[in-house]
């Protein structure tokens, strides 16, 4: 572990850091992670390293934001991998809290949310899963005091949540989206990609090759109705069970019925197995 990257669990150290940088006339990016690091945080924090003097990263895995069935007992936990990765790419403090510094005995407050949280896209499949998200991130927000937050397009509607709370909220801390990093294969980089099989990870390209195909007939012209429901044949076909693949607005998350109703972004959840994947992309105007 390199020496030259503090790791701190208490939010009055993450508060005295960041004071004490602000002071000094440095601006503060922070990068939101649950850990199980790879190069699509490390992007991240990257981007965020280009607009701010100084990098924070936090490193909690947020059990408000798991449902009752998901994987929260076996989320990947690799604390000493994860700050090796922070320190090559140079972040400048890690914050990794106990459960207890978010959640002590007696925490009874949660972020209710409407808007692009209710879009019947992830949060039919996980009903409590932003409310989850936005309490932690609104917390980790107020907690570190940053002047810009970095988040990743790969989790699409969480990045459209967390603008819209921030701004909802008044929250100072400008929220900025970064791309997704894939695989060769075009696969998108996920802490939950390690779940799956040789033979399902041959596999899950298709969930990309799917959206990309259904993006370029939309842009070509081809009705949206249509191109959708081939994307879900071609899903199923590679054997995966799927709970959306949809055409929505890209700002609103409201269904488009046409390409003349704005910008737009095709976005999907599917299982491969036990595993399941999200991903999404931009249709060209
Ligand atoms: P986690 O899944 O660890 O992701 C942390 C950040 O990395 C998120 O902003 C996510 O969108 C981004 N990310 C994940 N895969 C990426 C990829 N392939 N390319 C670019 N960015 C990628 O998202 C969460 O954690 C949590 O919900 C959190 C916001 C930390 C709140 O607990």
């Amino acid at each position: 572990m390199n020496a030259q990257l503090p790791v701190v669990g208490a939010i009055g150290e993450l508060r005295r850091y960041v004071g004490a940088r602000r002071a000094a006339g440095e601006r503060i990016g922070l990068v939101p992670t649950m850990g199980a690091l790879h190069a699509g945080h490390l992007s991240l924090v990257e981007a965020a390293r280009r607009a701010a003097d100084r990098v924070v990263v936090t490193v909690f895995v947020n059990p408000a934001q798991f449902g009752p069935n998901e994987d929260f007992a076996r989320y990947p936990r690799t604390l000493a991998a994860d700050v090796e990765k922070l320190s090559a790419v140079a972040a400048d403090l890690v914050f990794a809290p106990p459960v207890e510094e978010i959640y002590p005995p007696g925490f009874a407050t949660k972020v209710v949310l409407e808007g692009p949280a209710v879009a019947e896209l992830e949060d039919r499949f996980r009903p409590t899963h932003f409310s989850g998200v936005a309490t932690v991130v609104t917390k980790l927000l107020n907690q570190a005091q940053a002047d810009v937050a970095v988040f990743g397009e790969k989790d699409y509607q969480q990045l459209l949540v967390i603008k819209r709370l921030a701004r909802d909220l008044d929250i100072a801390t400008e929220i900025v989206g970064a791309p997704t990093l894939r695989e060769a294969d075009g696969l998108a980089m996920s802490s939950r990609n390690v779940y799956l099989s040789r033979e399902e990870r041959a596999r899950a390209t298709a969930l990309h090759g799917a959206l990309k195909d259904a993006a370029q007939r939309i842009a070509d012209g081809q009705d949206i109705g249509a191109a959708t429901a081939e994307a879900r044949v071609a899903l199923a076909k590679a054997g995966f069970d799927v709970d959306y693949l949809e055409a929505r607005h890209a700002e609103t998350l409201a269904p488009v019925a046409s390409r003349d109703q704005g910008p737009m972004r095709l976005l999907a959840a599917a299982t491969l197995g036990a595993t399941r994947l999200i991903d999404n992309i931009a249709v060209a105007s």
